[in-house]
């Protein structure tokens, strides 16, 4: 049984997916053994723009149940998910919970999970910013700390777990899944018309009729709480943004629905959307993203799947945050990406520095399209 809730889930569970398929007709009704996937979406993500273009574009089998937790504080969506997700896994009891990242539907599933003694898996395990003021951190150190399985990306993850005391035959470095999906969509992402892809995903109240050309753009995304839950953070970053980024290079944000509400909430809205240099749009689907990842000159982002899919294409990131549970990604280890946080002098000075830096597209060990057929093999070598 794996479980997806939110966007960044779905990327990662999609070549999962197709991994057990492969698996199954290989072993088809001859030796070895059939693995029956059972998929469970927490619904913690519901728009359509969040979650079921995602299923469509990757290719996500329809989950088996929704248990449609929805938006609410971290207490209410794991309480709500826990208490859902124990009627399933008692209804099911499957042998194994694969869970994925580091999301609220992540760590409620893995509690609960193990409350009903059944194994877990954890794909993407070993990451830590060792910020403990972020939630993704608390469900990562949970997740991990319960885990009878932890698949990982990378030596960083590796090196974290066996410092907390992991036992080292418990850790299979297998690569990034979610390259998986980059390897397998890429050449479709190639195909799409920016303008077109900028066409369909204006926000109706902001419309621009500019047209914009690969290589002269730049990329922002931007949810975390810590970048857009306080006036006095976003105030200058869209500051900044407006009135001097946007004037040189123009800026395509795709705005998160947290983002577009805080935005409106500070008195920040008009601001933002009457300037000509910046073009919004809706949060996109996986393969416009990486569309327009592969034409821009710069990424800015908080978002951690996208530091690392810079890597592979090579786009210099800016990463607004103070610190990542990525380290691989970062310029310092070999990587595209540059710790920004949020102050906006240090966010200036590498704007400058790499509105014009090449692109250095990049092929990490075992980051090679083939990561979850090597979970796949493990998963189905285990015999209990
Ligand atoms: C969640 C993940 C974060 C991930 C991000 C990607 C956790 C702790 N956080 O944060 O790690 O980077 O997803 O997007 O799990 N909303 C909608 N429609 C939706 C979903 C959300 O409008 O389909 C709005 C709601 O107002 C909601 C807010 O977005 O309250 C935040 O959603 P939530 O799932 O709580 O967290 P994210 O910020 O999306």
């Amino acid at each position: 049984m794996s479980v997806v809730g939110a966007r960044p889930n779905f990327m990662k569970i999609g070549p999962f997916a197709k991994a057990i398929d492969r698996h199954n007709q290989k072993v088809g009704s001859g030796a070895g053994r059939l693995l029956e996937h059972f998929l469970v979406h927490t619904g913690q993500h519901y728009d359509e723009s969040m979650s079921s273009s995602f299923f469509d574009v990757l290719g996500i089998p329809e989950p088996n149940v929704n248990l449609e937790v929805g938006s609410g504080t971290h207490a209410e969506q794991v309480g709500r998910t826990m208490i859902a997700f124990e009627r399933v896994v008692r209804d099911w009891r499957p042998d194994w919970v694969v869970v994925v990242g580091d999301v609220n539907a992540t760590c409620a599933c893995s509690i609960t999970a193990k409350k009903e003694n059944l194994k877990l898996a954890h794909i993407e395990s070993g990451l830590r910013s060792f910020d403990w003021t972020m939630p993704e951190e608390i469900n990562r150190l949970v997740t991990d700390r319960l885990a009878d399985l932890h698949f990982t990306p990378d030596r960083f993850a590796d090196a974290n777990l066996t410092n907390e005391g992991v036992a080292s035959d418990k850790i299979h470095c297998v690569g990034n899944i979610m390259i998986d999906s980059f390897v397998e969509h890429t050449d479709r992402a190639k195909r799409i018309d920016l303008n077109d892809l900028l066409q369909r995903n204006q926000l109706e109240e902001a419309r621009r009729t500019t047209s914009l050309s690969d290589g002269e753009f730049a990329v922002l995304t931007m949810h975390r709480p810590s970048n857009v839950d306080a006036a006095e953070t976003l105030g200058p970053l869209v500051d900044y943004l407006v009135t001097s980024f946007s004037k040189e290079t123009p800026l395509v944000w795709a705005l998160h629905p947290r983002t577009l509400g805080r935005l409106r909430e500070f008195g920040l809205w008009e601001q933002v959307k009457e300037a000509p240099g910046i073009h919004l749009i809706n949060p996109v689907g996986y393969l416009d993203m990486l569309r327009l990842n592969l034409g821009a000159k710069l990424v800015l982002t908080d978002s951690g799947g996208i530091q690392e899919e810079c890597c592979v294409t090579g786009t210099p990131c800016i990463t607004l945050r103070e610190n990542t549970e990525r380290p691989i990604t970062l310029a310092e280890n070999g990587g595209v990406s540059y710790l920004a946080g949020n102050d906006v002098g240090v966010i200036r000075r590498l704007c400058d520095e790499l509105i014009d830096a090449p692109r250095l597209p990049l092929q990490l060990p075992l980051w090679d399209g083939c990561t979850a057929d090597r979970i796949v093999t493990v998963l189905g070598s285990l015999t209990d």
